[in-house]
């Protein structure tokens, strides 16, 4: 069964707690998107706000780390009690940044942008928990699902199953319950969803349409 996590960055921040428990239990993870200002221009939220939310839910923090240097911020984000950290593999060589999630005992993330072959990541398959595959260009929620990206999807999958890797596929990007059908149907083993959860007028109910959608 695929996993659902929506993203808090369509939440309301000022009532965060409140917007996550209105998600209702049947969700796997809760994403969150960390944005710095500078590898997007957008600026969100860091390690004191997964510090904030940690003891309001049980459900695993999926941190989207969306910035230039996340090197000197995966401590604070494992002291802050994220579970799983992912980097973009657009910085540059991230080996020594996998290993080093690995280290601090927490999920090894490896995110691509639309626009990014997918050989960029195929090296690093062996080095990860998760793949992220960016279906909107980082920065924003809100924007149009980008269908093209399924094919890396599928390359994926299909490498995957090969090598008998443990490997899960992360869709992140546009995700509604019209296209989370298609996005299973390509690999997919995570759909992150933002406005298309948190901006339902009931947001348990967005996530039970999206199973029902997938199953
Ligand atoms: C974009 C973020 C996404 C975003 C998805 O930079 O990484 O996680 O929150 O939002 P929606 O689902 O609204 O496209
Ligand atoms: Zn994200």
């Amino acid at each position: 069964m695929v996993k659902i996590a929506p993203s808090i960055l369509a939440a309301d921040f000022a009532h965060l707690a409140a917007d996550v428990a209105r998600v209702g239990g049947d969700v796997d993870l809760l994403h969150v998107d960390c944005m710095d200002g500078h590898y997007v221009p957008n600026l969100t939220i860091g390690p004191p706000v997964v510090a904030a939310l940690r003891p309001h839910t049980d459900v695993f923090l999926d941190c989207h780390l969306m910035v230039d240097n996340p090197g000197r911020l995966l401590h604070a984000f494992a002291q802050a009690g994220a579970d799983g950290l992912s980097v973009h593999v657009e910085l540059g060589d991230t080996q020594a940044l996998l290993a080093e999630i690995a280290a601090l005992g927490l999920r090894r993330g490896l995110a691509l942008e639309p626009e990014t072959s997918y050989d960029a990541v195929e090296p690093y398959l062996g080095q990860i928990d998760l793949l992220l595959v960016m279906s909107v260009h980082t920065g924003y929620g809100g924007q149009p699902f980008i269908p093209e990206v399924l094919s890396k999807v599928r390359a994926a999958r299909g490498d995957i199953e090969r090598r008998a890797l443990a490997v899960e596929i992360e869709i992140d990007g546009g995700i509604k319950v019209a296209n989370a059908g298609q996005a299973c149907e390509a690999g997919v083993d995570i759909l992150v969803s933002g406005t298309g959860i948190f901006g339902a007028d009931d947001p348990a109910a967005a996530v039970r349409a999206m199973r029902a959608a997938t199953s």
